[in-house]
């Protein structure tokens, strides 16, 4: 730290994070590999404003997301908030234009989003989060090319099923069991917020927040009963087999198989998610040693925008966060030796040559090469070093007995060879 610098001024904002050059390369590599896996899938991406107004997150109260926002009264005395997640956004998006957009709609983001949560490891205040999203299709098929998608992103990054398992569920589990107990609207989604909790919390105060929300023992032991169902006969014979949710979640994972990609997923009606919309296929990805709070999550959301005053369209989609997966693959070791982005590196021994070496990084650069030109007086050595530490493919030296005879030399970085060229040859 600086002296007479203010520590809030050299640490910015707690939880928030700096990219300096090295951390942006990965963070570049990382977003190539988001936009590669959607395109490869169809998708266009799309944005929106980091700020939006407080009521579109505040509408459905109850959900923790709720408790965490950057929220704040503009010069103008509105309501306004840092945005948590992107799909309001979205859904405000696709209201604002339905009718009009030919479906389904196939969009995909990487916006910054900002939550004032507990930070710890995989969590800050402020994270990146690829969000694709699928509108106006209700059948199930959409859930599946999502997970597809995901996938796609996993293997393109260099992870496999024996890193990553992707566990699925269905709202609808939850619905019909809480259903025939007679817990619906207002008191089954509160109930879905309680159970998403399950693998942070102990079970005894699970059941406490049950039991405050007015459920009795018995119905609670039926509950994580269902909870702990992990294989789809058994969810059958406990639910029978019209049940909805089985039927969804047979026909997901048939998809699934014929996707190449059942190795990755697994059933685990324990998952439910925590954000409240959700109506139907949810999913969550965790690494499999169980170490990382979750990679990914997503589900079905087919009555968001009835929520926000317009007229519902059905969606499905997920989010996919930027920092645990960057703590797997360190990790794992597999992110790759990002270098500089140089090809050439251009160099005048004496400064009588420095409008020559000017006018040959131009041209250089007009044909496309990726070029550091040596701005300031160095020595010989401090060139070839410099070379080296950016990875450059070539160091153009402009030396004056060379150039007398109307030649550069040109040093192969990487074996060290050396040959003379005329200026407009390179
Ligand atoms: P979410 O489960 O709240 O869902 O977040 C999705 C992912 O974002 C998480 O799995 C995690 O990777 C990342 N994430 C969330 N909060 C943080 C944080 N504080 N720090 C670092 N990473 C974080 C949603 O946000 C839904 N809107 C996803 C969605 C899109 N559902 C349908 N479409």
């Amino acid at each position: 730290m600086h002296r007479g610098v203010p520590a809030s001024v050299s640490s910015g904002v707690r939880g928030t994070r700096d990219f300096y050059p090295e951390d942006m390369r990965v963070r570049s590599w990382l977003f190539g590999k988001f936009h590669d896996a959607a395109k490869s899938h169809g998708f266009e991406e799309y944005d929106a404003p980091v700020l939006e107004t407080e009521e579109i997150y505040t509408r459905k109260a109850g959900d923790e997301i709720v408790s965490q926002l950057y929220s704040f009264e503009d010069k103008g005395g509105r309501r306004v908030s840092l945005r948590p997640e992107m799909t309001p956004s979205l859904a405000r998006m696709v209201m604002a234009r339905s009718g009009t957009l030919p479906t389904p709609i196939k969009w995909y983001s990487i916006p910054q989003c900002w939550r004032y949560e507990r930070t710890q490891r995989g969590r800050g205040r402020e994270h990146y989060q690829w969000n694709v999203d699928i509108w106006g299709m209700s059948d199930i098929r959409a859930d599946a090319e999502l997970l597809s998608v995901m996938v796609h992103l996993l293997r393109s990054l260099g992870l496999s099923e024996e890193d990553i398992v992707v566990r699925v569920s269905n709202r609808k589990v939850l619905e019909q069991v809480l259903g025939d107990l007679g817990i619906e609207g207002d008191e089954f989604t509160e109930t879905c917020v309680i159970i998403d909790k399950m693998d942070k919390v102990p079970e005894e105060k699970i059941k406490e927040m049950l039991k405050e929300t007015g459920i009795d023992e018995e119905a609670i032991r039926r509950i994580l009963s269902i909870m702990g169902v992990k294989e789809l006969g058994a969810l059958a014979s406990e639910l029978g087999e019209g049940s909805p949710a089985v039927q969804e979640l047979t026909s997901l994972l048939t998809l699934c198989d014929s996707y190449g990609i059942r190795g990755w997923i697994e059933l685990d009606t324990s998952v439910v998610r925590g954000l409240s919309y959700y109506t139907g296929t949810v999913f969550e990805a965790h690494d499999r040693a169980g170490e990382l709070r979750a990679i990914c999550g997503g589900g079905r959301y087919d009555r968001l925008i009835g929520t926000l005053g317009g007229k519902d369209m059905p969606a499905t989609g997920f989010g996919f966060g930027d920092m645990v997966i960057m703590e797997l693959l360190r990790e794992k070791g597999i992110v790759p030796d990002l270098g500089h982005d140089v090809q050439d590196v251009v160099f005048c021994l004496d400064e009588a040559n420095r409008g020559d070496a000017m006018a040959i990084a131009g041209r250089l650069r007009q044909t496309g090469r990726l070029v550091d030109l040596v701005l300031e007086e160095k020595r010989m050595k401090w060139a070839l070093r410099h070379a080296d530490r950016v990875a450059a493919e070539r160091l153009v030296m402009i030396l004056p007995e060379e150039w007398s005879r109307g030649k550069v030399k040109v040093r192969d970085i990487s074996s060290g060879t050396e040959t003379e060229h005329e200026p407009g040859s390179l």
